[in-house]
């Protein structure tokens, strides 16, 4: 949520920092702006609306000389997205400018006391109160008057300042990350690494509490009581092609079609033969229940684990939002694992959530996809998904890959409990990426059924057991990227209550793999189709029932109940996209949304 770049060196700075900003849209495009510090001055140039309006506003402007400079894309949380309200924020002398992710909860009283000593606010974001902060504690060091200002805020910040007579950048951070990349006479700075891809491969994670001087050549890391800290240069892996659409008309498309490859990256050297193989640093053996707590997508993937996990090793397993967990002081045992996915691993809600289960005593592991982030710093073990950057903010590879380690997981739990191996599952799990090539071969048929839909105002998605998330899923996607009223449901609960809903031309999308529960799928199909509606099944093989009642048939590959919901979820997640994209929305940019949530 909110995206932060800087960069300090030769070359175009502005250049530069538009970039950087651009690959990191994905995280807020309500507002954008950048400063620099050219001829001795902050240069600061801003606007609401998305990056290419900041791009307009840009060419009118030359920055003489500049050497260094910070950046920002907005996702709005105090204030709306006007002109003023964009970042980075100048302090009154116009010294000092600063980006800033987070909220700053204490704010209001901050900002009272600094205009009590006769600071004058431009903007209603909380981020201001910081600029005056760092003013009002400058004496002649960046480093010490952001370190101040940081001790005097509550809540969650990640921060890059800058001011017109030094020549570095100060960052900090907490709860929302920060990344310094290591260039040829140049460093950069960007609150998520998608942005550096290209630049640098060799990179420094910031953790809570810590502040940095990054300048030209080197960076000098501490801790906020002043503390140095020697940090351990990473590597980053992921490529331009990674972080670029590569022909694909958007990031979402794009995504979608990397799933047979995605897939095959999380099984590799996991899957060994008849055995799985994971490092998660947990003793397996003592576990009694298991707790599984996400957001949004993530949250499904984590109810088709209960499924999963429940029927493979047979412990009890309970499903939380992460929002609600932290607030609802769960009931957490000595014999408890808790799972905490989270695709960006940055989600305040899923950090909250897991920081609430350590305090009490539980292990956590984690199954995430960015590598370095908050929650895989923080938990005890876990899986890291290796799908590569997701930059659609609606997620898709993301989403099957959980859905896949959570398969490992419990497959190998199955196995350091003394079970025996399941061997249809393992080859199924092996095969898995050809039969996501097969499903998406099928592409075109979905996109002519979205023609057809397109225009629909309302969808019903239904499903049974491990598939009922799937339709929470299919839901989930085509109201955030179309704007189109959509509901998942248990099936079987559609008569008590959603049937209301049906009548003539009412799309309804079946999720109805050949399962123990597909003639009662078929029974509903039934159901909505002597009210008139129109029916879109996805099953596995067409028979003489779904052929006299569905008007849209989606044919995928049968497997064992366990793994479907990774081959269903593909139509659906085609169907969301085509329909998004005929109606010419934003489709990798919906409105009010962004990825990671670092808000709670
Ligand atoms: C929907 C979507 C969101 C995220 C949710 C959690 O397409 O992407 O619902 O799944 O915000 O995000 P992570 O997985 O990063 O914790």
């Amino acid at each position: 949520m909110c995206g932060i770049i800087g960069y300090i060196g030769e070359g175009d700075v502005a250049e530069f920092l538009v970039k950087g900003l651009k690959r990191l849209e994905y995280r807020g495009y309500d507002s954008a702006g950048i400063s620099l510090i050219a001829g001795g001055l902050i240069s600061t140039v801003k606007c609401g609306g998305n990056i290419s309006k900041l791009e307009k506003k840009l060419e009118k402007v030359e920055f003489k000389d500049a050497k260094l400079g910070i950046g920002h894309t907005r996702w709005a949380t105090h204030g709306e997205p006007t002109d003023e309200n964009a970042h980075p924020h100048t302090s009154c002398k116009d010294e000092i400018a600063i980006a800033h992710n987070g909220i700053i909860e204490n704010y209001k009283t901050l900002k009272k006391m600094l205009m009590d000593k006769g600071h004058a606010f431009k903007s209603d974001t909380d981020s201001e109160v910081i600029a005056h902060l760092i003013e009002e504690f400058y004496d002649g060091d960046l480093e010490s008057a952001v370190a101040r200002a940081v001790k005097s805020i509550e809540g969650a910040y990640a921060i890059a300042s800058i001011h017109k007579s030094e020549d570095r950048i100060v960052v900090a951070c907490k709860s929302s990350p920060i990344v310094i990349g290591f260039g040829d006479g140049a460093m950069f700075i960007a609150s998520d690494a998608a942005a550096l891809v290209g630049n640098t491969n060799k990179v420094v994670y910031l953790s809570d509490g810590e502040i940095a001087s990054v300048m030209c050549d080197r960076i000098h890391v501490r801790k906020l009581n002043g503390e140095s800290v020697n940090k351990q240069v990473k590597r980053l892996d992921a490529s331009l092609s990674d972080v670029e659409k590569g022909g694909f008309k958007h990031f979402m498309l794009k995504e979608i079609f990397e799933q047979p490859e995605s897939l095959s990256n999380l099984i590799r050297g996991r899957v060994r033969g008849n055995s799985v193989k994971l490092t998660l640093n947990v003793n397996l053996n003592s576990v009694s229940r298991i707790i599984i707590i996400a957001c949004g997508t993530s949250w499904h993937s984590a109810i088709i684990g209960k499924y999963i996990i429940e029927n493979l090793i047979r412990v009890p397993v309970e499903v939380d939002y992460a929002s609600e967990f932290k607030y609802r002081n769960p009931i957490i045992g000595r014999g408890d694992l808790v799972i905490a996915i989270s695709q960006s691993g940055e989600t305040a809600d899923t950090i909250g959530a897991v920081r609430a289960a350590k305090q009490k005593g539980a292990r956590v592991i984690g199954i995430v996809n960015v590598v370095g982030s908050t929650i895989s710093r923080e938990v005890d073990g876990g899986i890291y998904l290796r799908a590569g950057p997701e930059i659609s903010v609606a997620s898709t590879k993301a989403f099957t890959s959980q859905v896949l380690a959570l398969l490992l997981f419990a497959l190998y739990a199955r196995q350091a409990r003394g079970g025996v191996a399941d061997n249809q599952l393992l080859n199924e799990i092996t095969d898995l990426p050809n039969m996501v090539d097969r499903v998406l071969d099928n592409a075109k048929i979905v996109e002519r059924i979205a023609e057809d839909l397109a225009q629909k105002r309302n969808f019903l998605y239904l499903g049974r057991g491990i598939n009922y998330p799937v339709a929470l899923e299919g839901a989930l996607k085509l109201k955030e990227i179309s704007y189109i009223h959509a509901e998942g449901y248990p099936a079987g609960e559609m008569k008590h209550g959603p049937i209301a809903l049906i009548d003539e031309g009412f799309p309804v999308v079946f999720i109805s793999p050949k399962d123990g529960l597909y003639d009662k799928v078929v029974s509903n199909m039934e159901e909505v189709k002597a009210r008139k509606a129109i029916v879109i099944a996805v099953i596995n093989e067409i028979d003489e029932n779904v052929r006299q009642v569905a008007d849209y048939i989606i044919e995928v590959p049968k497997t064992s109940p366990l793994v479907s919901p990774i081959i269903n979820v593909i139509p659906l997640q085609l169907l969301a996209y085509y329909i998004a994209d005929l109606k010419g929305v934003d489709v990798d940019r919906p409105r009010n949304l962004a990825k990671s949530v670092t808000v709670e």
